[in-house]
């Protein structure tokens, strides 16, 4: 779960990551009101979306008082920024700042282990310096049990290329931001930008934190950061029928059972779309052993609720549950959905009652079905359909 930079602004507090007063507001006057609050000086409106280069998108505004305040969140509540619809703005402190530093820990699932990046040329896009001075960015690896000690904290820094008084105000901040991450259970802690202001003090300025769902059950507390407004409205509602279903960006559904089919679905699915214009898997669906018809119709009333979706390819192995029970399911579903079933269904069975199951496909002879013998052959189908 990616958490909005608010959210990651009080788990840094509750951590004692040095940051700067915060309120958030879903309206100009509220706005105005939390900047009263934080003094009546000069603010920084920042919208809450999670995406980067807010402040490049004109999503981060400063205001000199409260009056300004509320002009600029009107300015940017509502704002797109790349996709993202802006529905809360922070406002915060404003900051003098001398200098702009970069810092993330993250997962390096590669190598099995945690990294700690950091550069001095913070504030700017981290994957454009990355990839133009990549010598600028120092990266750390992080052993899980002795984290970022002090002396991890005081290397990291050096290799950074701070100078000695910086490092000295950088190490004991680095060390706090992998207490968040630890005792979080985060997979992202960034900082973009770490800055020094002009009287020494080191802030963490903007925060980005992804939280690692598999240790929800240690953490209830994070339930409540869930932001149900912005989730996928798909996935929600697959979510709430008990489906499990991942939206992805391309054109021909898919429907399968077993997450391992489901997975070697996509690949054949995508494999064969290059042939046909360079349509996509629409999404993973893996309606599990027992699908019944209401599993079916559920799954297929879900993907074809996907505007996206030109086709569906349903590939099932008869194992527990039967090729002609899934049949089945496949023409009651149909029935269920009646003029909501709109799009082409290619469909490929196999397995335990195979020739019931085709059977009955065949007995029924809906206009949307076709059925196929092989799982590449069904593949290739539905890619065509979706392409036409
Ligand atoms: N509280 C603040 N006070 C002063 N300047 C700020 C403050 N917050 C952000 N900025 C400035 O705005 C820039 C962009 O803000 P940031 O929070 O990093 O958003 P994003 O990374 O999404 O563009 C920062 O690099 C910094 O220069
Ligand atoms: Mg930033």
């Amino acid at each position: 779960m990616d958490l909005f930079e608010y959210q990651a602004r009080d788990l840094f507090e509750k951590h004692g990551v040095p940051v700067l007063k915060a309120k958030v507001a879903s309206t100009p006057e509220e706005a105005q009101k939390a900047a009263e609050e934080l003094g009546g000086g000069t603010v920084v409106v920042k919208a809450q979306v999670k995406i980067g280069g807010r402040g490049k998108a004109g999503g981060v505004k400063l205001a000199h008082n409260p009056a300004e305040a509320k002009e600029r969140a009107e300015e940017i509540l509502g704002l797109d920024i790349k996709g993202h619809i802006t529905h809360k703005v922070m406002i915060a402190e404003g900051a003098d700042i001398a200098e702009e530093y970069y810092f993330s820990v993250l997962l390096d699932r590669a190598n099995r282990t945690f990294l700690a990046m950091c550069s001095k040329e913070g504030g700017m896009d981290i994957e454009t310096l990355a990839a133009e001075r990549p010598e600028a960015l120092a990266k750390v690896p992080v052993d899980a049990i002795d984290g970022i000690d002090e002396a991890k904290a005081k290397q990291i820094a050096v290799e950074a290329g701070f100078d000695a008084e910086t490092a000295g105000l950088v190490t004991p901040v680095l060390q706090q931001l992998w207490t968040v991450f630890k005792e979080e259970d985060a997979t992202l802690v960034e900082v973009n930008p770490l800055v020094k202001t002009g009287d020494n003090t080191i802030l963490a300025l903007d925060g980005k934190v992804s939280l690692d769902d598999n240790a929800s059950f240690r953490h209830e507390e994070h339930e409540e950061l869930r932001d149900i407004q912005a989730e996928d409205p798909l996935e929600l509602k697959a979510k709430k029928l008990d489906l499990n279903y991942v939206k992805l960006d391309g054109e021909v559904g898919v429907i399968g059972n077993g997450a391992g089919l489901v997975m070697s679905t996509l690949d054949v699915v995508a494999y064969a779309g290059e042939k046909h214009g360079g349509v996509k898997p629409a999404n993973f669906l893996d309606i599990g052993g027992g699908a019944s018809a209401e599993v079916m119709a559920n799954g297929l009333d879900v993907i074809l609720g996907d505007d996206q979706v030109k086709s569906v390819f349903v590939n099932v192995f008869g194992g527990i549950t039967a090729c002609d029970q899934v049949a089945n399911g496949i023409v009651k579903a149909l029935e269920i959905l009646g003029d909501n079933a709109t799009k082409p269904l290619v469909v490929r069975l196999d397995g335990n009652a195979v020739e019931e199951g085709r059977e009955i496909l065949a007995k029924a002879n809906h206009p949307l079905v076709t059925t196929v013998d092989s799982m590449d052959g069904g593949a290739d189908k539905a890619a065509e359909l979706a392409a036409k």
